[in-house]
């Protein structure tokens, strides 16, 4: 027998993740899942949609009344225009990307990824055998940027990952440098695979997505993981044309069937029901990060100004540590748990990431121990 995929690198989020799990002591600032649970509506909704008898396969696309919900969202959240037959319900944000990725790219295509980026983009492109390309993004606000992109394009470039809000940097560009980044794919007959799952943490800016430029290019990644706190539930969906939506159903087909029945009519819940949870988490992190902005501020400590999302990337040059050796010492010593940026890119390699989705508490003191650790070296 003969295995086809090359080893892949594990992820440096991961890690230490796998570290701390085993340390229930551990102040966990490494991953990204929102402190709050979901929102009793939903909760119930799911559990009446069980009851009712919605527990059988549903249309790989999904249920109607979702997918029309769905259409009515992107337009009212995000200015898009779609119809129900545009948009493609999926077991969570990370599937809808594979798809996508599988829809765009050859074997051997290159593809523009974010650097500093979320490593997980990596795992479904190797499976494709794409060859990633990073593309720059410039602290303190990350935004991609046209000129940094256009040198990197060649005859075997087919795709673009934009991410914004942006997963570690937090960027939210303005309208104008979308449209510029959208031109220059245009120029090159680019497909846009644009991440959004963070679209309703924006608390900076006001988010443009691509598809209100050229919908016929971009490919929208969207979950309803972050905004209704529903990680573990796994419910994303893909917007794009509709000739594409349909010819990657026909994958979707093969690969995860149909989602699950319950899990739809929640998210229908989610959509149409109360979004003041949805406010509040806003709310939530936009003051943590003000909070914690200001106490590294204080300590002369540089940092990101995350327009969006809920990350903060914190520059750790003055350890003298590479970042990865960092958040292993740092566990170990101090029992806080950080992404090694290095996880992300070489743009980030001499910071770490911590989440603002994490307990106010746990986020407090997991800050004040780091700013300590700052100003004081590991013992030998
Ligand atoms: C940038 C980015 N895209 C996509 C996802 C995946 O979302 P989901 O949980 O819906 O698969 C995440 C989750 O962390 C993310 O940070």
């Amino acid at each position: 027998v003969r295995w086809a995929l090359a080893d892949l690198p594990v992820s440096g989020i991961r890690e230490i993740m796998n570290v701390a799990l085993g340390r229930p002591e551990v102040l966990r600032l490494e991953t990204g899942e929102p402190d709050a649970s979901p929102a009793p509506h939903i909760l119930e909704a799911y559990v009446k949609a069980s009851r009712d008898g919605h527990n059988r396969y549903t249309a790989t696309e999904g249920i109607p009344a979702l997918r029309e919900a769905l259409a009515e969202k992107l337009a009212r959240v995000n200015g898009v225009a779609r119809t129900a037959e545009e948009i493609l319900v999926s077991p969570g944000g990370i599937a809808s990307l594979w798809l996508v990725f599988r829809g765009t790219l050859r074997a051997g295509d290159e593809i523009l990824v974010p650097d500093p980026g979320w490593p997980d983009y990596l795992g479904g492109l190797a499976s494709l055998e794409a060859r990633v390309v990073p593309y720059p993004l410039d602290p303190p606000r990350y935004w991609p940027d046209p000129a940094r992109l256009e040198p990197l394009i060649t005859p075997r470039t087919r795709a673009l990952v934009l991410n914004c809000p942006g997963n570690p940097g937090g960027a939210v560009p303005s309208a104008e440098r979308v449209e510029a980044l959208v031109d220059l794919a245009r120029a090159h007959d680019l497909w846009i695979v644009s991440d959004e799952v963070y679209d309703e943490m924006v608390y900076e800016g006001v988010l443009a997505s691509p598809a209100t430029f050229d919908p016929e290019r971009t490919l929208q990644v969207m979950s309803f993981a972050k905004t209704y706190a529903l990680t573990g539930w796994r419910l994303g969906y893909l917007a794009g044309p509709r000739w594409a939506v349909e010819s990657l159903t026909r994958v979707a087909m093969g690969v995860w069937s149909s989602v699950s029945e319950p899990l739809q009519y929640a998210g229908l819940a989610a959509l149409t029901g109360p979004q003041d949870q949805v406010g509040e988490m806003r709310r939530r992190y936009r003051e943590r990060r003000d909070r914690v902005l200001s106490w590294l501020d204080d300590a002369g400590i540089e940092a990101s100004q995350p327009q969006g999302a809920f990350y903060l990337l914190v520059d750790i040059t003055r350890s003298g540590m590479d970042s990865r050796s960092f958040a292993f010492r740092f566990l170990a010593e101090d029992g806080v748990g950080v992404a090694p940026g290095s996880a992300f890119g070489a743009v980030s390699r001499h910071m770490v990431r911590l989440s603002l989705a994490s307990p106010d508490a746990v986020l407090d003191e997991g800050v004040r121990r780091l700013i300590r650790r700052l100003g004081t070296s590991f013992p030998a």
